[in-house]
């Protein structure tokens, strides 16, 4: 979602619209199959609105055709914008953003995230003589919005905001929109994202907002009769209860003598679509509602807030405008694929020490000795990041001798798998807003555990309710598909179990010889990134192939777990990853010689009986292309067709053997005519269970 608020700036309508479409462009990696945006209309009480299905650029040819009228000027105005991933409703016009209470868009809405209690409150809103017109669960918002302000028509939109928040269950980051409350903007989250940029015209005075417990809201005494006549007509709506939101009057954006100064406001799901307007931007936490009038932006938190922080820090993102553009690469996957060379750079760079032979992760430093008592370390994931867990799990193993389990969010928390006060809870993500792993994080909180965040994405959920973590510090990930995030993931949980392991005597020489690999992994990367044509070539073979064998073994089992993933996502392509142990079991029926095949063999412990397996598939006629060290004599060039890689520690080849298999899902798709950074049916960010 995205939103612009003008205030005491003159802007003509075609500025605002401009903002609200580039805003969504840069967020569309997110979800994209339609697109939409409400503004002020030419009336007074009037708004335009337009959707479209399919991604911003349809929605930008739709603007171009309808021709609006783009010249009136606003002085102060609010424009609300999304970009839809369907979870409830097909992809349509008429399921996409914004919703609407009414035919005259009383209140309007954006919304990220799901409702689950939106059939109750739709049932509830229809009895009430209300017209549902989507299929989506939004919509309820918009509806209840009205129908509560129809009840409290002199409310402040703060008070009926978090009167209509109380209301909704599941997860959400909103921005709602009103004819009654012109040029006011309310935006509330809980369980996705929000970012809100500022922009002063003056010297920004404050570097906070304040959410300390002030006033309670008091409701005039006519409205706080109506809403006892509004609890008695339904149960399911409870009056605005005073003492649940706490207000306070934030100190920003007033010049000295107390009057708020010209200031624009920038409302998005991430930072990455506000940095080329402002540096200067605030997170929004669970259970806060922000309020954005008359230049000022109040934020009120909800009492059941868990939050401990009474202040909202306005922080400088660093994020450049170039790092979240893709300069001379053709998609953004390429780019951070080509990226990772610096950005296992950016991971280890002011905390693995070569000459000392140290590693300072500052985030986990003051929790290491009670991790290294805890009974389990359990690594909490989904999708890529999972697998980078996977890939880690044997060097914790080696170097800590706790014991390491890996789970899938989902299925951990379909099994309420049971967790106790001396478990350390790892949760490993890119976007640190993942639905799956956020609930399972909240799961364990409950239970004692200890958490840890490995996160890429600084302010987000995942990094500010675990006890202690790690950035990863990847910069912005925008390709759909995680490449440069899961390398980083992968090096900077290698430094946790160094971490770990620094006071074991016994382990000295083996994490010194890690240390030195660690060392070494930029210029391999860079190395190994020179393949990029001949496995551009390679892949041509794949032309009308149907499906695609890959096999590992070992720590290889998560590098070909996450290499099928990539393939699959982004070429659409059937590709399955296997244990090559497991091979004989069953999987060893399908290979023939038509069948596509995968080996990773490079040189670890276990070498020997990879080869078994390699052996196995060419005993069935099986022609697979194999991932090995360089000038291994095992595997002659007239024999085998090969891609050759640089050496490194067993533990930290995966990090390497993986780069080829990103590159071969890039160019099955490019060759396939996909479109790389955004795949179908996928989000870069599941704000959904
Ligand atoms: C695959 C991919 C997904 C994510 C998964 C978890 O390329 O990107 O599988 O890894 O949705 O996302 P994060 O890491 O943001 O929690």
């Amino acid at each position: 979602i995205f939103g612009y608020v003008n205030y005491l700036v003159e802007k003509d309508r075609k500025f605002i619209v401009n903002t609200l479409v580039n805003g969504l462009s840069r967020l569309e990696y997110r979800g994209y199959d339609s697109a939409g945006f409400a503004v002020d209309g030419d009336k007074k009480n009037e708004v335009l609105a337009f959707k479209e299905v399919g991604k911003v650029a349809k929605l930008r040819e739709m603007i171009e055709e309808a021709k609006p009228d783009l010249t009136k000027v606003f002085d102060s105005h609010a424009g609300i914008a999304h970009t839809r991933w369907a979870t409830h409703g097909r992809p349509s016009q008429l399921n996409c953003h914004p919703h609407r209470s009414d035919p005259n868009w009383e209140f309007s809405v954006v919304h990220n995230g799901i409702i689950t209690n939106y059939k109750e409150l739709k049932a509830l809103l229809e009895g009430k003589g209300f017209k549902f017109e989507t299929e989506t669960d939004t919509e309820a918002i918009a509806k209840l919005a009205k129908f509560i302000y129809d009840a409290h028509p002199d409310i402040d939109f703060d008070v009926l905001a978090q009167a209509v928040i109380k209301e909704l269950q599941g997860a959400f980051g909103l921005l709602l929109k009103s004819t009654h409350y012109p040029h006011e903007v309310i935006a509330a989250r809980k369980g996705s994202p929000l970012v809100i940029g500022v922009k002063t015209q003056k010297k920004m005075k404050v570097d906070f907002v304040d959410v300390e417990f002030g006033e309670d809201v008091a409701l005039p005494a006519e409205t706080a009769s109506q809403n006892v006549a509004l609890k008695k007509t339904n149960n399911l709506l409870a009056p605005p209860d005073k003492s649940l939101l706490h207000r306070s009057q934030s100190r920003a954006f007033l010049s000295d003598d107390g009057i708020p100064i010209p200031t624009e406001f920038f409302l998005s799901s991430d930072p990455s679509a506000i940095v080329e307007h402002t540096k200067k931007v605030l997170y929004l936490e669970d259970d806060d509602i922000a309020h954005i009038h008359e230049g000022s932006l109040n934020i009120h938190r909800m009492k059941h807030s868990t939050s401990t922080s009474n202040v909202r820090a306005i922080q400088t993102i660093e994020i450049e405008l170039q790092e979240i553009m893709k300069g001379s690469f053709d998609h953004f996957m390429e780019k951070e694929i080509f990226e990772q060379p610096e950005s296992v750079i950016n991971a280890m760079r002011g905390r693995l020490d070569l000459e000392n032979k140290k590693v300072t992760l500052g985030g986990l430093r003051q929790y290491l000795s009670t991790i290294r008592r805890c009974r389990r370390l359990i690594f909490i994931a989904c999708g890529t990041s999972y697998h980078s867990c996977m890939a880690v799990r044997g060097i914790f193993e080696e170097l800590t001798e706790i014991p390491i389990s890996v789970e899938l969010a989902s299925d951990f928390l379909d099994r309420q798998a049971p967790v106790f006060r001396d478990d350390t809870c790892v949760f490993v993500s890119q976007s640190g807003e993942t639905a799956d792993s956020l609930l399972a994080l909240r799961f364990c909180l409950e239970r004692g555990a200890l958490t840890v965040g490995i996160v890429n994405t600084v302010g987000s959920s995942i990094s500010l309710i675990t006890h202690c973590g790690v950035h990863i510090n990847a910069g912005p990930e925008i390709g759909v598909a995680s490449t440069k995030a899961y390398t980083s993931q992968f090096v900077c949980m290698v430094m946790f179990a160094l971490s770990l392991s620094e006071d074991r005597a016994s382990k000295h020489q083996r994490r010194e010889e890690i240390m030195e690999g660690l060392g070494k992994i930029s210029e391999q990367f860079k190395e190994v990134l020179k393949l990029d044509k001949p496995i551009k070539k390679m892949c041509d073979q794949f032309k009308d192939k149907k499906s695609i064998l890959l096999l590992g073994r070992g720590a290889q089992h998560a590098t070909a777990l996450e290499g099928a993933l990539k393939i699959k996502e982004i070429s659409y392509l059937h590709c399955e990853a296997v244990m090559s142990g497991e091979l004989k079991h069953g999987v060893l029926a399908l290979v023939d010689e038509d069948l596509p095949i995968v080996m990773i063999l490079t040189r670890d412990d276990i070498f020997k009986k990879s080869l078994n397996a390699y052996q196995q598939v060419v005993a069935r006629g099986g022609r697979p292309i194999i991932i090995c060290n360089e000038g291994d004599p095992e595997f002659p060039a007239e024999k085998v067709e090969k891609i050759e890689v640089p050496t490194n520690v067993d533990v930290l080849q995966g990090l390497i053997n993986v780069i080829p298999l990103q590159l071969m899902a890039y160019w099955l798709a490019v060759n396939a005519d996909l479109n790389v950074d955004m795949p179908r049916n996928l989000a870069k960010s599941v704000t959904v269970e």
